[in-house]
Order: structure tokens, then sequence, then C-alpha cells
């Protein structure tokens, strides 16, 4: 089967790239840049790609690539840093620059007989660049420009190697996958053989060879990559399995009650259900910040998962849904990049881990997950439900969390969730939800002032969670869910419209 190796300078959208192959049906992994030239060679990559970067090729520390990567004889494509890599050390010219580049650009094909076969003209690409390629390595040719880069697309026939400036796996990359597909199938002369079956096989049996005998614990947490996660593990090694359930008090209405139910009936896992919402409550009160937050929850997890193994007659490993965003976005272990988050279930666990982990969903993104899951046999109604993160409502409470405020936002999550389901485009969302704000705001009810806390909405598009545009609700929608929050939820006197897409914003506000 062909692979392809994608050297990671620490890009944000490096796991796109992984995703936007493997989707175009070929196997790749990611490793950091600094990987030996020795390991490279035996992962035995029939193509490369090196990613962007925040650096610059000059900066001091800047990450280079092992030496010798382009002697190789394998077809290399680089992208954003990765092109001004190629530039640096085959002999091209990279200026530096403080202004970045960086939003929608047009580009013009000069040439449509190689990376740009079949490339419309003037479609919009995604640029996020400081430094600039001035001049390119000898044997290489420009074959496309924007406005602003004249080198936005350079190719090397003979050598097989090619550069974009722009980033073709975003999705604000209008022809990005035909791109990447030219590369890898025309260029670089791959064929297509990986899918999601081959991907439980290999899992399952990495999963029964890593535990033996042993027990597993799996918390579950109402979302899908966890159950998935339970799924594969329980084909793997049935009842040695015991999934944990935990009400932490920071679920929405009705969720507990509902997913015990269908953990049990529908999936036949063994599952083990604890109200700790007063444990949880309590290590909670007086914390603000976000990072706080969710430390403070991991651990209790944590803390509750290893009196379970304890009880349940020593389970040595514990399992968690961990999806790739999760990883890029808290914990910067395959390169470079910088933590935006700590993920409960990746930066919050504590020194001194009892359990080993198994993550056999780490590599993969939230809509791999769900073709999964259908694979696996999960109802649809279940797979489309909108992500729901591991500190549940604790990062839409903004500030410190108690009682009062979770049932504030309770209330009004249903209504938004009610209301977008109502007006038929729950799954056109990623993400449908309210955050409290710390605030209040003076209001006027029935001739009376009142003086009370402020709900923001959150009504995000996005296909992976790493990149989100903010959905153009119409004023219809709006004013329903405005409506009906200020009527019907206790407290809430004024509702306001997040309409910042990620980046610069995230999807959640903690
Ligand atoms: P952000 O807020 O970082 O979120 O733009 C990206 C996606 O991840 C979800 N999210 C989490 N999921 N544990 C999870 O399992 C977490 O700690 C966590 N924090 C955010 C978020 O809902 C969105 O879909």
């Amino acid at each position: 089967m062909h692979k392809v190796l994608i050297l990671d300078f620490g890009s944000q959208y490096t796991q796109l790239i992984a995703r936007k192959i493997r989707e175009l049906g070929v196997y790749s992994e990611i490793l950091p840049f600094s990987t030996p030239l020795a390991k490279v060679r035996s992962f035995g990559p029939s193509a490369l790609v090196l990613s962007g970067g925040p650096q610059s090729v000059y900066g001091k520390g800047a990450p280079h690539p092992p030496k010798g990567i382009f002697d190789l004889g394998v077809p290399v494509l680089g992208i954003c840093y990765g092109v001004q890599l190629m530039a640096y050390f085959l002999g091209g010219e990279v200026i530096p620059s403080k202004m970045r580049e960086y939003g929608f650009a047009s580009l013009r094909v000069l040439d449509r007989s190689g990376l740009l076969a079949k490339v419309k003209d003037k479609e919009q690409v995604w640029m996020s660049h400081g430094d600039r390629l001035e001049k390119v390595p000898p044997g290489f040719v420009i074959t496309g420009s924007t406005a602003n880069t004249q080198a936005a697309t350079i190719e090397n026939r003979g050598r097989k190697f090619y550069g974009v400036q722009f980033h073709p796996e975003v999705i604000h990359t209008r022809e990005g996958r035909k791109i990447l597909a030219n590369f890898l199938f025309n260029l670089a002369g791959l064929e297509a053989g990986w899918n999601i079956s081959s991907f439980v096989e290999r899992k399952v049996a990495e999963i029964r060879e890593a535990v033996g005998t042993n027990k597993v614990i799996c918390g579950l947490s109402g979302g899908v990559d966890s159950l998935v996660t339970s799924l594969i593990i329980h084909k793997a090694i049935r009842n040695q399995l015991v999934c944990i359930f935990i009400d932490n008090g920071l679920l929405r209405k009705g969720q507990y009650e509902a997913l015990m139910e269908a953990f049990r009936k529908k999936f036949a896992l063994k599952v083990i259900g604890i109200d700790a919402s007063d444990l949880f409550l309590d290590k909670l009160r007086g914390i603000v910040l976000p990072e706080r937050k969710r430390k403070t929850i991991g651990r209790v997890f944590i803390h509750l998962f290893e009196r379970e193994a304890t009880r349940i007659g020593g389970a040595q490993f514990l399992a968690q849904g961990t999806i790739y965003p999760d990883v890029i976005e808290s914990n910067p272990v395959k390169g470079p990049s910088s933590v935006i988050k700590s993920h409960h279930n990746v930066g919050g666990l504590p020194k001194g881990l009892r359990f080993k982990l198994i993550e056999p969903l780490r590599e993969l993104f939230k809509d791999e997950v769900r073709a999964l899951a259908l694979e696996l046999g999960v109802d649809k109604g279940f797979i489309h439900q909108h992500p729901f993160p591991g500190p549940g409502l604790a990062v839409r409470v903004i500030g410190e969390v108690n009682r009062e405020s979770l049932d504030i936002l309770r209330a009004a999550d249903d209504v938004v969730v009610e209301e977008v389901r109502r007006a038929g485009i729950y799954k056109k969302l990623w993400q449908a939800f309210a955050v409290l704000l710390p605030v209040r705001s003076v209001g006027v009810m029935g001739d009376q002032r009142t003086y009370q806390r402020v709900i923001a909405l959150r009504l995000v598009q996005s296909t992976d969670g790493m990149t989100a545009n903010w959905y153009p609700a119409g004023p219809g929608l709006l004013s329903k869910i405005s409506t009906r929050i200020v009527n019907e939820v206790q407290g809430v006197n004024r509702v306001v419209y997040d309409i910042t897409t990620k980046p610069p914003g995230t999807i959640e506000w903690e």
C-alpha cells in the first residue's frame, strides 16, 4: 500500500493535510520535523509532504528537516513554510518579512500541465505566511501566482519536487483537493488503497496485543468519540472492557438518563454510572480561569476512574476518545505548534498516572470518527449529534461555575437546540449552543427594571472543528431564540449573537 509521510513543522493545519490525503484514499502519517533520516527511510514513504509552520527559515532555532531529505528519490510537496524550506535548501531565495499575508487570495494559473491540472483560474486560495519566496531554486518553474505572491506554486518535474505557498489542505482553498490529488496521483504516481475498515482491523489487533488478559476502563462522555472508542475496544476484548459514565453535573438537560439507557440496551456495553455532580461542583468552586477549570475537571475524572479501577479488581488501562483536534490544540507532541487549550482528556492528565492509555482515535478527525461509527452500527441520530466538550457546560459558563449558573445555561441551551432542530438546520451546523456570560445588563420587563445575565448564542459551521464559520442565521430564528430565552429562562434578560470565525476565535469560549 502506498503511504505518505508528512513532516510537521508546527502548522495548526498539519493534521488536515493528513486527513485530506486519507480522504483521497492514500494512507498518511505525521512525524515531527526532527525525525532522523533513518526513521524516515524505514517508514518507506511513497511521497513526502513538508507542512507549514509559524517560523521563519532564518529564525533562531527554526525547525529544519533531517539532512538528506531531498536525496531520498521520493516526490516532495512543500506547503507554505515547507516550500520556503525547499527554496532555502535547494538554492532559491527566501525574503524575510515582518508583514504577514493572511487571508484569501486569487490564484492565477500559469501552467495547467502539472500541479494545477484542471484547476480553475482565479479561484480563491488561503494564505497565511510571513516570509516570501523571492527566487525559485534552479530547475523549478513558477506555475501559479497571486497578486502578492509571484511564486505561489513552483514545480520541478524532473526531481518531482513541488511547492505551494498557500494552504491546499484548508477548506478555504477551493481547488485544494484537486491540487493534492494532482500531486499524489498524477505527479507522484501513487494509488489509493486506504479505507476505514482496514483501520478498525488494525486497531482491534493492536488492542488485543497490548491488553492481553488485563482489564480496560473507558470513560464515556456521551459523545460519539468515546462511544466509538468503546465499541472498537469491545470488539477486541469483549467483557474485559468496563465503561464508566459519570454525571459531573455539567451535562445537558436529560443527557445522563437518556445515555445510560442507550449504552446498556443498544450497545450492550458493561457500564457503571456514577453521580458525582457534588464533587465536581465542590472542586470547581472559586475557579475562574479556563485552563484551571479544564485541568481540575480532568483531575476529578481521573480520581474517579482510579477509584473504580480498584473497585473492579485492578484495570491497568484507561481508554479515552481523544481525537486529533484535541491533541493538536492541547499537547504539541507531534511538532512545535503552540498550546491553545488543554482538552481535559489530554492536557489535564496528572503526572504519575497509574494507567496506561489507549486512544485508538488519536489520529482521526471528527468526520472520520463519524464514518467509523456508521461502520460499527451506531445510528445516524447519535452520530450526527453535535460535539460536546469533555468539560461540558463548565466551559460555557464564563467565570465561576455554580449550580445556579448551570441551571440557567441548561435551560437556555435546551431552547437553542430545540429551535435549531425546529428550523431544520441542526444537521447543517457543527454546533449550536448557549454561553452564559459573567455580566449583567439592564432591561425592562412589564414596566419593571431588570438587571440580569446575558446569554451569547454560538451557531457555527465546520467540517472538522479546526476552522469554523459563524452561521448566518436568519432574523426569524434569531428572534425566536432570543424571545424564548428571555421569556422562559429565569435570570436572563439579554441575548447576543457571536459572529466570530475560528481562527481567530475558538468555538468554545473557554
Ligand atoms: P475549540 O473551542 O477549541 O473546539 O475551537 C474545537 C472542538 O472541540 C470541542 N472541544 C472539546 N472536546 N474535550 C473534548 O472532547 C475538550 O476539552 C474540548 N474542548 C473543546 C469543541 O466543542 C469543538 O467542537
